[in-house]
């Protein structure tokens, strides 16, 4: 097999990981001083929705969707290190988005970064806890 015919398949090398393995952008996602400290709030971004928030001056980026029924986690009551849904009250831990109510029940979490007086937050989700579905 040729290495100029197109429908040939291409060995694994670093070159054709090279993409795959390129960061995920950061996305601008809000001012700082938008969000003081306590405060959460949803976000649209390139079509999805995430929940911003600011622990004691450091930001914390989670799916705002609550893996329960959806209810949107950026709107949800803020306290310590937690955000209740306002729907149904789970509490969510804004730095894992381990739920305490229903610990299988988790949401994903997004790296972020502080730069210039902005937010930024990585569209990609970090490993470990991601959101499992609905029931
Ligand atoms: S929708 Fe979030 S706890 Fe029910």
């Amino acid at each position: 097999m040729a290495d100029s015919d197109p429908n040939s398949i291409r060995p694994l090398t670093s070159e054709t990981n090279a993409v795959e393995s390129r960061p995920a952008e950061f996305v601008d996602a809000a001012d700082t001083a938008s969000l003081a400290p306590g405060q959460g709030r949803t976000l649209e971004l390139r079509g999805r929705r995430y929940a911003l928030f600011n622990l004691d001056g450091q930001f914390y980026a989670i799916d705002d969707s609550c893996p329960h029924r959806g209810g949107p986690l950026g709107g949800g009551y803020f306290e310590g290190c937690e955000v209740y849904c306002p729907l149904h009250g789970w509490p969510f831990d804004v730095r894992t988005g381990q739920c305490r109510t229903v610990p299988a029940r988790t949401v994903r979490t997004y790296p972020t970064r502080v730069e210039n007086g902005k937010v930024w937050i990585q569209l990609v989700a970090s490993p470990g806890p991601t959101s499992v579905g609905d029931s």
